[in-house]
């Protein structure tokens, strides 16, 4: 059609007649209707509502560190800031001296040998990367298999690249070893995928390096992939050192692991992740995220360099903090009655709720009981799946006073629902 033609047209079309306007409707894509309420969004509202009403509540419910990363760390990213080669677009994969540093880290500290140009890419934190990692492996018909209770994203990124999920408890290692196996045999067509992590968010469960072999075997038996998330790889307590997947041999033919900077380091809202281990899955996510982003702020990703090269002893001393923690909490619930076992790593408790709460109520009510009435958030085991019911989630990110105080809280709430209870029975 000729521009005199098309202009011709567009005087005749049709919708120049006036029409009675409707209210108009936004369809969002079907994949957005396949993700759940926000489990934690009653918690968060009421929460929200007690601070604006001067409510002084005491939050464990995100594993959102509370301390500053180092200084060292923060005066690097301030002097990055005001060189102005640095505000352009970088490089969606991650400037090459920060995927050594990485790299560096993974054979310093695991005997890990990574190529830095094809075996290592950075994220925009982990979250980021796993999900996209999801988007390069999975599509419709693929089957991931997905630790349970779940950290959501693990079980909600398969379900975003439309691929399907099926939930083994991780509770007992041997068990779970050899549910994939069963699974394996049974299911047509076989998992895609298998996702692990240890330490586990929410469980705390962790294991011990022979548990990768076992992974590594299983996975080229069955021809699954592995994505290991080893998001508190830097917090661990007494001696335990949390073992990594691509320590096991072979670990690198089968999978991938991703690790963070937001948990060891302090660093949550700069969002620095890694994504290390077989070249190929890290071809496809660089694939996609070339498609979805422009890489991290540059200033960022120096800052970050620094932090990977000189605040080993402050990740350590970060540690040692949620170790305190961990026993002034531990120590405190066991105290009032409560059956919590010390987690080896990471930044939470995981909680049996007590009878006679948990035979009588739903977890998510008795986590709207602690927080309506002792003031103190946590997240309900539920919100990480059927498997998470009867348990609390307990984030450390409080200091140890705020945390006996919690405690306390805890404590006098349960007592005054108890005597409430008698009176009423
Ligand atoms: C198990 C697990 N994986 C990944 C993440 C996300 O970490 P990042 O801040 O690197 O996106 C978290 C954060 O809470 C987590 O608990």
């Amino acid at each position: 059609m000729s521009e005199y033609e098309m202009d011709q047209a567009g005087d005749s079309l049709p919708n120049q007649e006036p029409f009675e306007e409707q209210p108009f409707k936004i369809e969002l894509a079907a994949r957005v209707h396949r993700l759940p309420p926000y489990m934690f969004g009653r918690i968060n509202t009421l929460l929200y509502q007690k601070r604006r009403n001067g409510s002084d509540v005491i939050d464990l419910g995100m594993g959102n560190p509370s301390d500053p990363p180092e200084n060292v760390v923060i005066e690097k990213l301030a002097a990055a800031a005001q060189d102005p080669s640095n505000h352009g677009y970088s490089k969606s994969n991650g400037i090459l001296n920060l995927r050594k540093e990485i790299a560096s880290k993974y054979f310093k500290k695991y005997g890990v040998r990574l190529d830095p140009e094809h075996e290592v890419i950075t994220c925009l934190g982990s979250k980021e990367g796993f999900s996209h990692m999801c988007l390069a492996l999975m599509g419709p018909g693929d089957t991931a298999i997905v630790p349970a209770p779940y950290f959501p994203v693990h079980t909600y990124a398969v379900a975003l690249a439309s691929g399907n999920v099926i939930s083994l408890e991780v509770e007992d290692s041997e068990k779970f070893l050899s549910n994939i196996a069963y699974t394996c045999e049974h299911l047509y067509p076989k998992p895609k995928l298998l996702i692990i992590c240890y330490p586990h968010n929410p469980s705390t469960v962790t294991v011990e390096p022979e548990f990768f072999v076992e992974v590594v075997k299983l996975a080229k038996r069955y021809g699954f992939m592995v994505i290991s998330d080893f998001a508190y790889a830097d917090v661990a307590f007494d001696d335990y050192q949390p073992p990594s997947f691509l320590a096991a041999p072979g670990a690198s033919d089968v999978g991938v692991e991703f690790t963070t900077m937001s948990k060891g380091y302090n660093m949550a809202g700069w969002r620095v992740g890694f994504c290390c281990g077989n070249a190929e899955m890290i071809r496809g996510l660089g694939t996609i995220k070339g498609y979805y982003d422009y890489g991290m702020f540059q200033a960022i990703q120096i800052a970050a360099i620094v932090a990977l090269r000189d605040t080993d002893a402050a990740v350590e001393k970060q540690s040692q903090i949620y170790q305190g923690r961990r026993d002034v909490l531990v120590d405190g619930l066991r105290r009032i009655g409560w059956e919590v076992n010390p987690p080896k790593a990471g930044m939470f408790l995981w909680a049996k709720i007590p009878e006679p709460w948990r035979s009588s109520m739903s977890t998510m009510d008795f986590a709207m009981m602690l927080l309506e009435k002792g003031d103190v958030a946590v997240s309900p085991g539920s919100g990480f799946g059927e498997a998470g019911e009867g348990y609390l989630r307990m984030a450390m990110v409080e200091n140890e006073n705020r945390l006996r105080q919690a405690v306390r809280q805890i404590g006098r709430c349960l007592e005054k629902e108890k005597a409430a209870r008698l009176v009423t029975s």
